[in-house]
């Protein structure tokens, strides 16, 4: 059986749709239900929904020998597995926002809320700015807002969330999408199937441009 991690929610259920167009379908993963494992014995293939966040973590513990994971998790976390493909999917960007009318002078020390420490971190070492950074889980928009911070380092996809709260981009850091991730003992002990299902996800990636 090859395990595969799938995102829960909607890139999880596009991701799906490409390992099904990719010749690995699961039709019982279509049924309304609470379950979160489905096998199809045939195809030898077994697909099960995870928190986004938590991919990396089943495929780097050997637990899923595939799954999908965001590159936003891949450069926060650094999990040791090995990224095979880009999919061209879940496309956002990670980016610093702030209050319309705030602009860093550079004097004070920035205080910048995300939950994306790492990439923050990074981020501002490479530009040699000071920053104290505030960690959050969620609703990253309400801290400037409130004064808990400066800016924000956070995910932007439409744009949204940040032009209702009154918030405007103020950098953008890196681009983001969805990967395809192996553990690196499956790579090496399922190497064939896996290089299978690779190939024909890079086809449905090609076909979808
Ligand atoms: C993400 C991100 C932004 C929002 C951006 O939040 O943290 O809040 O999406 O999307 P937009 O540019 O299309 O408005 P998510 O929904 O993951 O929830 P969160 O509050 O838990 O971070």
């Amino acid at each position: 059986m090859l395990n595969v991690a799938l995102p829960k929610g909607r890139l999880g259920e596009k991701v799906y749709a490409m390992f099904e167009a990719a010749g690995y379908p699961c039709p019982s993963i279509k049924e309304n239900t609470r379950k979160l494992i489905f096998e199809n014995e045939e195809k030898q293939v077994r697909y099960f929904w995870v928190k986004p966040s938590d991919v990396s973590i089943y495929v780097e513990r050997g637990a899923a020998d595939i799954g999908v994971a965001g590159k936003d998790i891949l450069l926060e976390y650094e999990p040791d597995v090995y990224e095979l493909l880009d999919l061209d999917l879940g496309k956002c960007r990670m980016a610093v926002a702030g209050p319309k009318n705030f602009y860093d002078d550079g004097e004070k020390t920035l205080k910048v809320a995300t939950k994306f420490t790492n990439i923050a971190a990074n981020y501002y070492n490479s530009i040699g700015r000071d920053i104290d950074i505030i960690k959050l889980n969620g609703s990253i928009e309400i801290a400037p807002i409130l004064g808990l911070s400066d800016v924000i380092v956070d995910i932007v996809e439409t744009g949204t969330t940040l032009k209702e709260n009154d918030l405007e981009v103020k950098t953008d850091i890196l681009p983001i999408s969805a990967r395809l991730i192996a553990n690196k003992s499956s790579f090496k002990f399922k190497g064939e199937i896996i290089e299978c299902v690779l190939k024909s996800i890079e086809e449905q990636v090609k076909k979808d441009d």
